[in-house]
């Protein structure tokens, strides 16, 4: 079989371009200027992506149609969605296709009765939230980049969040998909059935699979009631320990109706008041760490559709734990607007981090019960390593997923510290490793982590994962080099 250097220096058919222009239409497809920057520049910069062409398919069959074109050309295609991901799952290489899904991004339908509804791939993820408010109802998925986020490109991922204590990762979300494989046979599994026990589950098998088996065209998705009252609360905490406490107390406080959890540092805290404008931090001392919590429900009790009777269990909950000396300080929103202002902190804090120079990012997971002992080793071997490091951790503690992110001594070279990337990143899955955790909770694989699938992922399911990647994809035409070593 032709390996991916051999196919990347094959010449493709010569009339390649002009097949795709015809299938997809003219103005359809990129082929060069500052028309493919969107397409070709990562958000943060780590890789710059060349191409053949980026073509934008307006429905599957024209999807499918693209998949075999290249495929009988030899040229391998790089799906692509928002092109917001951070591990390099969407970087193309000079050989190559892009095939971007943004034209394919119609709600299909929503259907309140089934608690579902049907999505087309490049829906952006703020606009599928929108269409399921619209009638009532609540599609959960919820990340910093949703509003330039396809919905395509989380399912691929398997993206997740900062709901995910309540809901589940995006692979939670989904009922049925429709995908294009890569013979250009397109498969329809978009049915809406949440019991359906009739063979192997080649939907979750294309979850999480970052476009290598096949090419999410649409998706049923799975919505829930439209949560009726919310409560948003920061607390301020002394130690990782204290939140994991507050953690458990709070899911009991409140019947277990927390949707979110989120620890943040106070380096991470001060940077997002420092450098974001109009941020500011509203506990009225420093504390070491700062939980945003929030809970939401359905339970209409009272006369204010619940938000009174909710906001008397966090309280209570709340001050318990102050009386127990769990937490040190904490403050309840008084309105939708500090509330909005609460979240707003915790996303700033990613934004912030640009500004303390350059950053090593890490996106682990371990149980929610190791969380401390994780924060702990790992604090003290950076510093062991790198003593004038400044670790910025931060992350989904409700889901043990801590984006353990280092900032560069302020006195070094940018680039002498980002050439610590490996190294670093090898002490933290380290660590993570021997408390059973995983090196990549919520951001995937792509090209950035395909030296720790070798040396973390087990050999049997490294096996497994090559024969599956045969036998759907013999050819090799789908994001080759992505996500299998
Ligand atoms: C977050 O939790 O804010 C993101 O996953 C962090 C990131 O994009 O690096
Ligand atoms: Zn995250």
């Amino acid at each position: 079989m032709e390996d991916t250097a051999q196919m990347k220096n094959r010449p493709a058919a010569p009339d390649l371009l002009e097949r795709l222009a015809r299938i997809v239409g003219d103005k359809h497809l990129v082929t060069g200027g500052d028309k493919l920057r969107p397409y070709t520049e990562e958000l943060r910069g780590r890789y710059h992506s060349e191409c053949r062409a980026v073509a934008l398919p307006a429905h599957s069959a024209q999807v499918a149609a693209v998949v075999e074109c290249c495929a009988a050309a030899g040229v391998s295609i790089v799906p692509q969605g928002g092109n917001t991901g951070t591990m390099g799952g969407a970087v193309a290489h000079a050989g190559q296709v892009i095939l971007n899904l943004a034209r394919m991004n119609r709600v299909l339908e929503v259907d309140p009765v089934n608690y579902a509804m049907r999505v087309e791939a490049g829906c952006i993820l703020a606009n599928v939230q929108a269409a399921a408010a619209a009638h009532g109802r609540f599609f959960p998925l919820s990340l910093g980049a949703q509003g330039s986020c396809q919905i395509g490109g989380n399912l691929a991922t398997n993206a997740g969040g900062i709901n995910v204590l309540r809901y589940g990762n995006t692979r939670d979300l989904v009922l049925g998909l429709e995908a294009v494989l890569a013979d250009g046979r397109i498969w329809d599994g978009l049915n809406s059935l949440r019991k359906n026990n009739t063979g192997y589950d080649l939907k979750n098998l294309l979850v999480g699979s970052e476009g290598t088996l096949g090419i999410i065209t649409a998706a049923t998705l799975k919505l829930f009631p439209a949560p009726l009252c919310r409560v948003v609360a920061l607390a301020g905490l002394a130690d990782a320990a204290a939140a994991l406490a507050l953690l458990g107390r709070l899911r009991d406080a409140s019947s277990d109706r927390l949707s979110t959890f989120e620890l943040m540092s106070d380096i991470a805290v001060q940077s997002a008041v420092k450098h974001i404008a109009g941020q500011t931090d509203p506990l009225r001392g420093r504390h070491r760490w700062y939980a945003l919590i929030v809970a939401d429900s359905t339970n209409q009790e009272g006369g204010d559709g619940g938000q009174s009777a909710l906001r008397g269990e966090m309280e209570a909950g709340l001050a318990r734990a102050m009386d127990d000396g769990v937490l040190q300080d904490a403050v309840i929103a008084d309105s939708e607007s500090q509330a909005r202002r609460l979240v707003l902190l915790r996303e700033n804090i990613v934004e912030a981090q640009q500004f303390e120079g350059g950053s090593i990012k890490h996106d682990v997971s371990v149980p929610v019960a190791s969380v401390p002992e994780f924060i702990r080793r790992t604090h003290a071997a950076i510093k062991k390593a790198m003593p004038h490091a400044r670790p910025y951790p931060y992350g989904h503690m409700g889901d043990g997923n801590i984006h353990f992110n280092i900032s560069q001594p302020p006195d070094m070279d940018r680039q002498a510290f980002l050439d610590q990337w490996r190294p670093m990143n090898r002490l933290v899955h380290e660590i993570a490793h021997q408390l059973g955790g995983s090196f990549s909770a919520e951001h995937g694989v792509g090209i950035t982590k395909l030296e720790e699938m070798k040396r973390y992922k087990d050999p049997v399911s490294l096996a497994l994962y090559r024969r599956i990647k045969r036998a759907l994809d013999p050819g090799d035409v789908l994001n080759p080099g992505k996500l299998n070593p």
